[in-house]
């Protein structure tokens, strides 16, 4: 008998994206800035878990709330039978939602995730609880062109993207990634969640939550840099910012340097001014029709949209047409 989780690809650590050379880029631009997927190893990706049960960390509920609402007529656009892609898989708890609306033999789970090990735990939680669900998973980064297993006969390949992650590429790289999501997934969709934009003090708020969780999540990226490639810094030498950059529509995180220091990294070392930052995300709201049109440009026919009674997240279907 085939084993319910068939691994694909190569492992998590062949996997890794570099790490130390996006790392020594990042520190030699100017502004400096990296990519927030550096945030995931096992340590952020526990730390994101946190952030997602916080007060103030409204997109998680607000989001699991609209999938618990409308699971069935999400999944009705699927068809009678899918291969469902996962994008940024993370814990697996949304989807549940979506595979337990669906009926077990019309569905290939393909979760695809950077974290390897995070992954693996995942889908053995996941094939615990649903046993006999046919799982995929694929470890890449699917911002990047990467292989899929054939989607089987008869079924459409559906991919699904929430949590507004695709907040955190900038616009270019939205554009990108669709554009890459409308060709793997023609003749399907995609069903992906974004945050609204809101008031400037509830998006403020969930990203400087009062445990200091968002805060443990940012600097973990340091701690991960001095953990994984001995990288050296005052331990105190960095402290957490995020702020609402209305020009931009987005959260704007960063480190930035508590006084003037220097960060070692490897036989190079990189100067901080006072009060200088290391740019390590943004996070892009958007308006229900503003997306649409993106998604439209990048190749998507916009169709049902579901939105909470706030209007602080939607989640969209996007027909992929066949090509
Ligand atoms: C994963 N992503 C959608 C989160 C966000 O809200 O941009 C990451 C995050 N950063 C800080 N808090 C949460």
């Amino acid at each position: 008998m085939k084993p319910a989780i068939e691994w694909r690809g190569p492992h998590a650590p062949a996997a890794q994206a570099p790490f130390a050379a996006d790392l020594h880029a990042a520190l030699a631009r100017t502004p400096k800035s990296i990519s927030p997927k550096y945030f995931y190893d096992a340590a952020g990706s526990r730390l994101f878990e946190q952030i997602c049960e916080l007060p103030e960390y409204y997109p998680t509920r607000t989001e699991l709330a609209l999938l618990q609402a409308h699971a069935r007529d999400m999944t009705a656009q699927f068809g009678p039978q899918v291969q469902l892609v996962e994008y940024g898989a993370g814990a697996l708890l949304k989807v549940r939602l979506l595979l337990d609306a669906l009926p077990r033999d019309a569905v290939q789970f393909v979760p695809v995730d950077i974290s390897g090990p995070h992954l693996l735990a995942a889908c053995d939680t996941l094939a615990a609880d649903h046993p006999g669900l046919a799982i995929q998973p694929v470890v890449a980064d699917f911002s990047r062109p990467h292989d899929l297993p054939p989607c089987p006969a008869g079924a459409r390949r559906v991919g699904f993207f929430p949590g507004s992650s695709i907040g955190n590429f900038t616009p270019d790289e939205a554009d990108a990634f669709l554009r890459l999501a409308a060709e793997e997934l023609a003749g399907g969709g995609l069903l992906l969640g974004i945050d609204l934009v809101k008031d400037a003090a509830v998006l403020h708020a969930a990203y400087n939550d009062a445990a200091g969780v968002t805060a443990a999540f940012n600097l973990n990226l340091l701690a991960r840099a001095r953990r994984e490639l001995a990288a050296e810094f005052p331990a105190d030498g960095f402290e957490h910012l995020a702020f609402w950059n209305p020009a931009y529509r987005r959260i704007e995180m960063h480190l930035r340097a508590t006084r003037a220091l220097q960060l070692r990294l490897g036989s190079e070392c990189y100067p901080f001014q006072e009060g200088e930052t290391l740019h390590t995300e943004h996070s892009h709201k958007y308006t229900v029709t503003g997306f649409q049109a993106l998604a439209a440009r990048a190749g998507f026919r916009p169709g049902q949209v579901w939105v909470d009674a706030r209007c602080w997240f939607a989640v969209l279907w996007l027909e992929a047409p066949d090509r």
